[in-house]
């Protein structure tokens, strides 16, 4: 039988560079920094890394405002400082995964410079969605940009270009032939170069249809799009299903394109996730059947309360959901885009909820600094940098919080991430969550993670998958108790402040928190923690 291929039940640790180690004393991480710190990645037990980007950009938008897709910037380093890092990754056995950004440049980009220049009706122009003023003066649409504000902004010679994001990241026209044709050339660049393969920045929104359809209530819609904004369920998911700017059937033909360009690398196992957050949720089944991509993102836990009944929801949603079209569903409990899991959940039930996580069937994915159990940072208004705070006016905060540099070691700030003032603040309250403090404490939520990794790899994955033995529909019904079993494994963690007693014989293999008590075919799941037994 062929083995199963390497991304199928992989953990990838994403990296947010500027964030992650400043090898040159800028204050901002950089790839050679990276580089540095690939044997420190390779020691949590993690398969791969995937990067957010490093190209050329004015880095209005964290980097996703990309003014060359095929060139390093050079705040990171450059082209051969991106060789040697997927080099020693590689020689570590770790892959690399790298962020492309197919649903809008910057407006730095030669292209948007030219479009500028050369005016209207002009193939230039083309490449972008420009369009003049309704009649009665007013915007060509009202799609409100996922940052806040109207979608579009005018040019000089008064027409106006659309912008799902930030008025810098001008949205492409894949109508266009050219879109197409530049992205074939930016993939194979990177797979040349020897990156394992992409996360879809927007996947789900390169098709646009009907661009000049108003929506019938836009701020209710953008309202419904933030993550955290609080609207009632049934609402938001009935909106959800009105976005006229997501989920068009156009963008599967692009994904069919390239999965034949990924399989054309036939040497590789060339892989694609895409970061497609759509509705209903069955739609994001389509993103990965046979001839499309290979995993898509499922950002359900990462806003998901610390609640049984809704954990198990969500669990057993995503995997029946993906068993539809064969695929394994991906697990994330962080990234870059939203609040930290330590600060939304609290530190002990992270940790919780980490180790129940890490034994599901597909692939998961770790935001660095998670494995330290960060929080998010306490930035200062002066001191955001996110498009979303600007464009909000302030009301959206954005998510800096989520960006912090990672503290490596010594007792104050900025903990050996660099010798300058770095472009967040980091908290001197950290002093007790760096890397090196905790590699020292077996007790650590660093320590955890790399225990907890390697025996995911060693008694978990391609285990087939899972049956629930308590749940709110399954077992004892205990409210505060979900537990599943895999393979030799069950995996129990018990959500409430007191101590659970439950039947079963085996060998405990690790715990999140608190000392479990067993004997008599009979283990004591202490308050808040996540216990897993090899039978
Ligand atoms: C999703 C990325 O994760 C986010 O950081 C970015 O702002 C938007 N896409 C726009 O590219």
């Amino acid at each position: 039988m062929k083995p199963s291929p390497w991304w199928k039940e992989a953990t990838i640790y994403q990296i947010y560079p500027r964030s992650f180690f400043d090898s040159n004393g800028d204050g901002e991480g950089d790839l050679p920094g990276i580089t540095s710190k690939l044997e420190y990645v390779k020691s949590l037990g993690v398969d791969a890394i995937w990067l957010s980007p490093f190209y050329t950009s004015p880095n209005k938008d964290g980097g996703y405002d990309v003014a060359d897709p095929r060139d390093v910037d050079p705040m990171f380093g450059n082209l051969s400082d991106a060789k040697k890092m997927i080099d020693v990754a590689h020689s570590l056995d770790l892959r690399v995964l790298v962020d492309v950004v197919p649903n809008h440049f910057s407006d730095q980009h030669v292209w948007f410079q030219a479009a500028l220049k050369a005016g209207r009706g002009s193939a230039e122009r083309s490449r972008f969605h420009f369009y003049d003023a309704n009649p009665d003066g007013s915007l060509p649409n009202n799609w409100i940009s996922l940052f806040g504000g109207p979608s579009w902004t005018q040019v000089d010679d008064g027409q106006y270009y659309l912008h799902l994001f930030d008025s810098s990241q001008p949205d492409l026209n894949w109508e266009s032939p050219d879109v197409a044709e530049d992205f074939d050339k930016t993939l194979r660049f990177w797979l040349d170069l020897g990156v394992d393969g992409f996360r879809i920045d927007v996947a789900h929104g390169l098709v646009k249809e009907d661009v000049l359809k108003n929506h019938p209530d836009p701020q209710s819609l953008s309202d419904a799009l933030l993550l955290h904004f609080p609207m009632e369920q049934e609402k938001r998911y009935a909106l959800l299903q009105t976005v006229p700017f997501f989920d068009r059937q156009g963008v599967h033909d692009i994904y069919r394109k390239w999965r034949t360009l990924f399989d054309s690398y036939a040497d590789r196992d060339v892989m694609a996730v895409a970061e497609a957050w759509v509705h209903p949720p069955v739609n994001a089944t389509r993103y990965v059947r046979p001839d499309e991509l290979h995993q898509v993102f499922n950002f359900d836990l990462l806003d998901a309360p610390f609640d049984a009944s809704n954990l198990y929801d969500v669990i057993s949603r995503s995997i029946e959901l993906m068993k539809t079209v064969d695929a394994l569903p991906t697990w994330a409990l962080s990234n870059h885009d939203s609040p930290r899991v330590a600060s939304r959940v609290g530190e002990q039930q992270s940790r919780a909820l980490s180790l129940f996580v890490f034994g599901l069937p597909g692939s998961t994915y770790v935001f660095a600094g998670q494995e330290l159990g960060l929080p998010d940072g306490v930035i200062p208004d002066e001191s955001r940098q996110d498009p979303i705070y600007f464009r909000s006016q302030g009301t959206q905060k954005g998510r800096d919080g989520a960006r912090v540099p990672l503290p490596w070691n010594g007792d104050s700030a900025p903990f050996g991430f660099t010798s300058a003032t770095p472009w967040l603040p980091m908290q001197n309250s950290w002093k007790e969550l760096t890397v090196d403090k905790q590699s020292a404490d077996p007790k650590s939520s660093l320590n955890l993670y790399r225990n907890a990794l390697n025996l995911r790899a060693e008694h978990l994955v391609n285990n087939g998958n899972i049956e629930w033995i308590e749940s709110p529909v399954h077992g004892s019904k205990n409210q505060a108790l979900l537990a599943y079993r895999r393979g030799d494994v069950s995996i129990f963690m018990n959500l409430g402040d007191s101590a659970i007693e439950v039947e079963v014989t085996g060998k405990v293999l690790i715990v999140s928190a608190g000392i479990p008590d067993g004997r008599d075919g009979k283990i004591t799941i202490p308050p808040v923690s996540t216990l897993w037994v090899h039978h």
